[in-house]
């Protein structure tokens, strides 16, 4: 079976933590979608991981790991990771597998990305830059060049001519400044290093796995909110950030799939332009971000704060199929007196709907809050759910009849120990 684990959010709802956690329980880990636009952190014994293309499953000894056809790869980006890990003692490199149809970024794409972006004034989208919109593009337009391609004859060749293409493309666009000397040397020589890495037929071999009996977690990437169909349009990423993604990052049949684990913070982040209905542009989300630390994991930018969106994760645990929730950064609220989520949406025609709007960008939403009770306590130290203050246990399981989905692990902090189990994870 395939569970799958993935942000219902608009990323960074603590997945890496606890995919890390869950990965003990799982032969294989598996990235599908995405790449280094991803920032993943890992807290273990006081020292903080932060992956962008490598499966959390890296720091369990014994992990399969997996990087899917559904990935798109900067070797630069990965060669660097790698060698962050291998410095940090983690020996990963035997059981990490890379599927050769996953697409390459190139210097060309991460230029293409910064043009145009560069060219769209207020209306950015706050990409990460690392060139995943014009990879996905190529990827779509059938002219992109897969990792499995750096083993052949006319590599240099087929670089080069699509680089052309790229420059040829950007030059509509004012120029920035990018040392492609520099940058293609950099990434030809990080290629090179790849080459001693195993290279799998990936959707072959992930199916050998699962008819031998292994199990499989696939963690996703971005938020489902990020997602190229069902996201906040155009601002969003360039890949399926939902279920739907397993199957054809990884090659696996929908029938394969499990239980879906969807992650959710207590409260609720955006990076990068876009709409969000229940960002806090006050005094109380300056407190959330600063207490959350919510910078961004790969840009470093400030993150966006508000709170919880019930309607929205109603909405994303629809389009996954999410089979149990789990709840991060509630330690993040121990010292508000209140905290509030919001239950629907007000319409610009008055009406009270508990529906994402076909276009959030242009449909002014005013969102109807429900207020609970602070907890105001510390929850250091506690094991059991039953444990938590009692103002703690109602919002959370408010939350849950509400979304009609059960909390089966509330995270408390950023180490891997910080994870409370309330019942059902699986395997
Ligand atoms: P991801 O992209 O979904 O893996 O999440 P990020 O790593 O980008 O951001 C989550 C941040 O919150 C990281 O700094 C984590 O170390 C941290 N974190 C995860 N879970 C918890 C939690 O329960 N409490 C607190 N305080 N921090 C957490
Ligand atoms: P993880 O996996 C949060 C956002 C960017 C931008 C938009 C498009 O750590 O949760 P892109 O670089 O894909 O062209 O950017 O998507 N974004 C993320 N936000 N977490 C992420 O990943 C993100 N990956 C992309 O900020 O708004
Ligand atoms: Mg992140």
């Amino acid at each position: 079976m395939v569970d799958v684990l993935l942000g219902l959010q608009w990323g960074d709802e603590g997945k890496g933590k606890v995919v890390d956690y869950l990965a003990e329980k799982y032969d294989v880990v598996a990235r599908f979608q995405g790449g280094p636009n991803a920032g993943h952190t890992l807290v273990l014994n006081g020292k903080k991981h932060v992956l962008h293309t490598i499966p959390s499953g890296v720091f369990r000894e014994g992990v399969i790991n997996i990087i899917g056809n559904g990935v798109v790869i900067d070797p630069i980006t990965l060669r660097r990771e790698m060698e962050n890990l291998h410095n940090a003692g983690v020996a990963f490199k035997e059981n990490l597998y890379i599927s050769k149809k996953a697409h390459l970024i190139l210097p060309s794409h991460r230029y293409l990305d910064a043009v145009m972006e560069a060219s769209k004034g207020q209306s950015k989208i706050g990409s990460t830059l690392r060139g995943i919109g014009p990879t996905y593009t190529d990827k779509i337009a059938r002219r992109g060049l897969r990792i499995g391609d750096i083993f052949s004859a006319d590599f240099g060749k087929r670089y080069n001519d699509l680089k052309a293409d790229h420059l040829e493309m950007a030059s509509v666009y004012p120029a920035v400044d990018f040392d492609f000397a520099a940058e293609d040397a950099k990434w030809m020589e990080a290629v090179s290093y790849l080459k001693e890495y195993n290279f799998v037929e990936g959707e072959y071999f992930i199916n050998k796995l699962l008819d031998s009996g292994k199990t499989v977690l696939a963690e996703g990437a971005q938020g489902s909110m990020l997602d190229i169909d069902f996201g906040t349009y155009p601002f969003v990423t360039s890949s399926n950030t939902i279920t739907a993604g397993v199957c054809n990052g990884l090659g696996v049949a929908p029938s394969r799939i499990g239980e879906v684990i969807g992650i959710t913070k207590a409260y609720c982040t955006r990076v990068g332009g876009g709409p969000f209905p229940t960002e806090l542009h006050d005094e109380t989300g300056e407190r959330i971000r600063k207490a959350g630390g919510e910078f961004g994991a790969t840009t470093g930018r400030p993150r966006r704060c508000g709170w919880i969106d019930l309607p929205q994760l109603k909405y994303t645990i629809m389009l996954s199929g999410v089979t149990q929730l789990v709840l991060t950064k509630a330690d993040v609220l121990n010292e508000f007196d209140t905290v509030s989520a919001a239950t629907a949406y007000q319409y610009p025609d008055g009406t009270i709907s508990e529906e994402v709007p076909y276009d959030m960008v242009n449909t002014v939403i005013v969102p109807q809050y429900k207020q609970y009770s602070g907890w105001n306590s510390s929850l250091e130290g506690i094991h059991n759910f039953e444990d938590f203050p009692q103002q703690l246990q109602d919002y959370i399981l408010d939350l849950q009849a509400y979304l009609a989905v059960p909390f089966t692990m509330i995270s408390v902090g950023p180490e891997r120990e910080s994870l409370i189990i309330r019942e059902r994870v699986s395997v």
